[in-house]
Formats: structure tokens, C-alpha cells, sequence
């Protein structure tokens, strides 16, 4: 697999199998992670990675808060701004509808809608979950570091034929993470990420991308000339 079909059939897979992912290959996959950059080779990011029993005892304690209408923990950190002007907000919106419409759920069927993103807190089924977590003192280029970390883990898993998801999810219960890892006191959970082979029964939307021209600006010789400021004195 080459790296744009590794980067392009990567997705938020949200059905698994329970087939064991070996070892073997979760380090494979984790050594050469360890290679993505980071400013000043700070390298970040702190890794826990739970199959098993410990798995099985996360998700049973997590399960119990879910089932109780538990909202979770003190946030460490924002999801989401508040009110996502435009084109953000549009973008989240048209994504779930994407993501839930590939289900079946409605816009109005809370209670699916809800028993759908339950499933975050079983992994999807998946049989391994990896938790990062990042230092409390770090800033906002650390945590850029941290994603680019986690994306090359998410491609070095295609490449071995495992697909995976980013679960900020995982976030909102962080105390009951903290209880089963118990990471250092400094640490903050970004998020995790589950891992596993595809249960290819369950429909998906392949989510959709803004144009490029949104997203992207060439400047160069080819296009009209651009509004160039003058330089400040
Ligand atoms: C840092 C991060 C956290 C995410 N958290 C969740 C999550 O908690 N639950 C979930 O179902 N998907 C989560 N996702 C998946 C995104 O919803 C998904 O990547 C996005 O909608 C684009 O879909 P695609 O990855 O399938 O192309 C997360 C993705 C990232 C990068």
C-alpha cells in the first residue's frame, strides 16, 4: 500500500471485529510512529495501550457511567469553540448528517443518535484501544505535534490493513481512564483511539472534504496577481 491509498482509505471506522491485533504489530506500527516530527523534538506525546483485561475493565467501568446518564468529568480542555462561525459549524453539522444518514438515524432521533455515540465508550467493538495523552504544560504547538503524531499512527495502521478511530471521546470520562492507567499526575488525555480490523456489514459515508480552493491558496506565476500588501515601515 502506498502512502496516498494508505492516507486516503483512512477513516473513522466505527465498526469493528473483535479479531486480536497482535502485539507484534501494534509496536511495528508504534516505532515507526515515534519517528513523525515534533518542534524541537519534544516528542509530546504519552501513549497507553489497552487490550484484554484492562480494556475489558474500561469499558465496563465507563459503561456504568454511560448507563447512567453520567455527563463526565470536568473538561481539561474544549472540544469545540463555543459557536463555530461559518464554515465550521456548517461542516460539523453536514458531517453527522452524513455519518448518522449512512445508518439510517434521523435528524430528530435523539435517542439513536445518542445509543450511536455510546458506542465510543465499547470502542466500536474494537479489541485495542491506544489513550494519548499529552503534558498540561505544553501549548498549542505541542498539541498540533501530538495530532500529527496520531495521524501517522492511524496511516501506519492502514498499511498494515487495521483501520482505527480518534475518539476524543474517550476525554470525558478522563478520571475513570485515569483510574485503569493511572498516568502521571501532569498528564492531560487527548484523546484515544481505537483499533481493529473493519466489520464490513455495517453502511458508512465516506465523509465529505471542503473544495480545495477553500481550504488551500496558491500563490504563484500561473494565477491572477494577488492583493499584495503593502509592506509594513
Ligand atoms: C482528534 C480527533 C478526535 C475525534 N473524536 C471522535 C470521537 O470522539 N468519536 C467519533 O466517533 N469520531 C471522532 N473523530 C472522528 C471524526 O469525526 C472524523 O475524523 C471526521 O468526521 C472525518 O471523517 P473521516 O475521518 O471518516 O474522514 C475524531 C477525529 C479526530 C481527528
Amino acid at each position: 500500500m502506498d502512502v496516498y491509498e494508505a492516507v486516503t482509505s483512512r477513516r473513522a471506522v466505527r465498526a469493528f471485529t473483535g479479531e486480536p491485533v497482535p502485539r507484534a504489530v501494534l509496536e511495528r506500527v508504534l516505532a515507526a510512529a515515534a519517528r513523525s516530527p515534533s518542534g524541537g523534538n519534544l516528542q509530546p506525546w504519552r501513549v497507553y495501550v489497552l487490550t484484554g483485561a484492562p480494556l475489558a475493565e474500561l469499558r465496563k467501568r465507563t459503561a456504568k457511567r454511560v448507563a447512567a446518564g453520567d455527563p463526565g468529568d470536568e473538561r481539561a480542555y474544549r472540544m469545540y469553540p463555543p459557536d463555530p462561525k461559518a464554515p465550521y459549524g456548517q461542516r460539523r453539522s453536514a458531517a453527522a448528517a452524513q455519518r448518522f444518514g449512512a445508518l439510517g438515524i434521523r435528524r430528530e432521533d435523539a435517542a439513536a443518535r445518542r445509543a450511536e455515540v455510546a458506542a465510543n465508550w465499547r470502542c466500536f467493538g474494537a479489541p485495542c484501544l491506544l489513550l494519548c495523552y499529552i503534558d498540561r504544560a505544553m501549548g498549542a504547538p505541542q498539541w498540533a505535534d501530538v495530532g500529527m503524531y496520531l495521524q501517522t499512527v492511524m496511516v501506519l495502521l492502514r498499511a498494515e490493513g487495521l483501520h482505527s478511530c480518534a475518539q476524543m471521546a474517550w476525554s470525558v470520562y478522563h478520571r475513570t481512564v485515569a483510574e485503569v492507567v493511572a498516568p502521571a499526575e501532569d498528564l492531560i488525555l487527548f484523546a484515544g483511539l481505537s483499533i481493529g480490523h473493519e466489520d464490513v456489514s455495517v453502511p458508512y459515508a465516506r465523509i465529505d472534504r471542503a473544495p480545495l480552493a477553500q481550504t488551500v491558496t496558491f500563490l504563484d506565476d500561473d494565477g491572477p496577481a494577488p492583493p499584495v500588501r503593502p509592506a509594513r515601515s
